[in-house]
């Protein structure tokens, strides 16, 4: 596939107005994007489980307007209007106007919500990307005479969920998303996410991801800062020839179950995102004084017990503890008993792997 590919030929059916509500829900990385090209290409490849219950919930209303030069949307979070979104939209607009010729022809309302908090410091843009994408594709689909497929349809989605947000086209389907070429993935695309296509073992199945809230004020840098400081940054070739390497291993510990091997891997990909902010130039810090100890405490867990529980990050202070669903009892009395006192007023996300967008 290429971006032509995803350029519509002419729309036949004629609709005056009416709406689609998706929901779709964030991911968590494990080997991270870090550094893009233009147009939103990731400069190397990464994974993700899908989540499940941090999502966000998107109702798209259309009404048919004389073609003009601009286009005509509103945006509202939670039944409020909420201006301050429109530039992110409207450069999301600008960016795959080519692809749905239709969109200056519309009058859009966007209503949107979240499960999560908006103010958790848990990012919107990729479940917020991936959920608006989908609406708009439903209505490519009824735009069409000729039949889209659900594969096309969901290769589209991802496609124009990258052009919102990089890490948004990784939320379509679940449980794990590869996004970027990588030699050794059948179908892996630098245009857009696709299910990891091999064998997982047992031990992935319904792993889960405790959001801990260490800070949910906004993020001093943004992450589109945070990629563009990757250009002519000392480590980054390195870095990204890792990410392959790191891909292929967890190939094979997918494939066993090699949990001890997947937390060297996944906590590796933490810290040295991390790191990558850290030796920038501008450098910069997010994480926080109790990130550190979160991590300090699982480790110290790990250590005394036979615990297979480990954590990421993304790219802010709050921390994702993963494990395996066999543990869930044990391990969230230890969050209970020794890491919720680190979070922000003891605020925590229970969540699990999911399975991607939905048309409600
Ligand atoms: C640290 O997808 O938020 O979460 O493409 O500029 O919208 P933009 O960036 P974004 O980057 C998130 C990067 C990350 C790691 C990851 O999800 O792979």
């Amino acid at each position: 596939m290429t971006e032509k590919d995803f350029i519509p030929k002419t729309y036949n059916n004629f609709i005056e107005s009416g709406s689609f509500t998706w929901s779709s829900p964030s991911n968590i990385a494990l080997v991270k994007y870090w550094g893009k090209k233009e147009n939103q290409i990731s400069e190397n490849p990464s994974i993700s489980f899908t989540l499940n219950d941090c999502k966000t919930t998107t109702k798209l209303s259309f009404s048919k307007r004389e073609n003009t030069d601009s286009f005509s949307f509103e945006v509202f979070l939670d039944e409020e209007k909420k201006d301050d979104f429109k530039p992110k939209i409207e450069t999301f607009f600008k960016r795959v106007e080519v692809y749905l010729p239709f969109l200056k022809d519309y009058h859009f309302k966007i209503e949107t919500s979240n499960t999560f908090p908006h103010s958790s410091g848990i990012a919107s843009s990729a479940s917020g990307m991936s959920a608006l994408a989908s609406c708009l594709m439903s209505l490519e689909r009824s735009l069409s005479e000729v039949e889209i497929t659900d594969k096309y349809f969901t290769q589209k989605a991802s496609f124009l969920a990258r052009l919102g947000s990089g890490s948004a086209c990784r939320s379509l389907e679940g449980d794990l998303v590869v996004w970027g070429k990588h030699k050794e993935i059948d179908g892996s695309s630098d245009l857009f996410g696709t299910k990891y296509p091999y064998e997982v073992h047992t031990n992935f199945k319904n792993y889960q991801d405790t959001i801990l809230l260490v800070d949910k004020g906004e993020k001093q840098v943004s992450s589109t800062v945070g990629h563009n400081l990757m250009h002519g940054h000392p480590f980054a070739n390195e870095r990204f020839k890792q990410a392959h390497q790191n891909i292929s291993s967890l190939m094979k510990i997918l494939k066993l179950g090699d949990l001890d091997a997947f937390i060297k891997i996944v906590e590796s990909e933490a810290l040295t995102l991390h790191a990558m902010m850290m030796t920038s130039m501008p450098y910069f810090i997010l994480m926080k004084p109790n990130t550190l100890e979160i991590i300090n405490k699982i480790w110290a867990y790990r250590e005394k017990t036979d615990s297979k529980i480990c954590f990421t990050l993304d790219a802010g202070a709050n921390v994702h503890v993963l494990y395996p669903e066999n543990e869930c009892e044990q391990v969230c009395e230890f969050i209970k008993n020794e890491l919720v006192a680190y979070c922000q007023n003891g605020h925590y996300i229970s969540d699990r792997i999911g399975f991607g967008a939905k048309l409600l």
